[in-house]
């Protein structure tokens, strides 16, 4: 089992940005988490972060035929982007959204995710945790 976990803007800055909200973990720890986590479960895994909205496009139009299942936080573009919504149709992969944060509990304009339609799963306020209970709905899908 091949998995690609893709983070969107500010992800990197973890650790640094609003605490409050997001927690004291770094970017450099959820990586190594993820990393160490997969290992365990002997699942492969890529992990990426970008701030461009066609950078995320890209990353998973590449998942095409190369692997099982995604694992997406597009953070902002969560709430404003149609064209990562048409890449995920467009790839056709279970795919599971993560925030970090509650989102549902934070400003109105947070309310609205456009990738959710293309997620098979969507996991909220769970810390950087949610990743892994993400990889664990996954493992248990394609390994049966
Ligand atoms: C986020 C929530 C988004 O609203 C925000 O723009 C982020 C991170 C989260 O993981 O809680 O950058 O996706």
């Amino acid at each position: 089992m091949k998995i690609k976990v893709i983070n969107g803007p500010n992800i990197n800055m973890l650790g640094i940005r609003e605490p409050d909200i997001y927690g004291h973990t770094t970017y450099k720890d959820l990586v190594e988490t993820i990393q160490n986590y997969c290992k365990k479960s002997n699942i492969e895994v890529d992990i990426m972060q970008s701030n461009h909205e066609g950078d995320l496009v890209d990353m998973i139009q590449d998942c095409y035929n190369r692997y099982d299942a995604i694992i997406i936080n597009p953070a902002a573009y969560t709430h404003t982007s149609i064209a990562i919504l048409d890449a995920a149709k467009a790839v056709n992969l279970p795919m599971i959204e993560v925030h970090i944060s509650e989102v549902d509990k934070r400003e109105e304009f947070r309310q609205t995710s456009y990738i959710r339609q293309a997620c098979i799963k969507c996991i909220i306020g769970h810390g950087i945790n949610g990743y892994l209970e993400a990889i664990d709905t996954l493992k248990e899908l394609i390994e049966k």
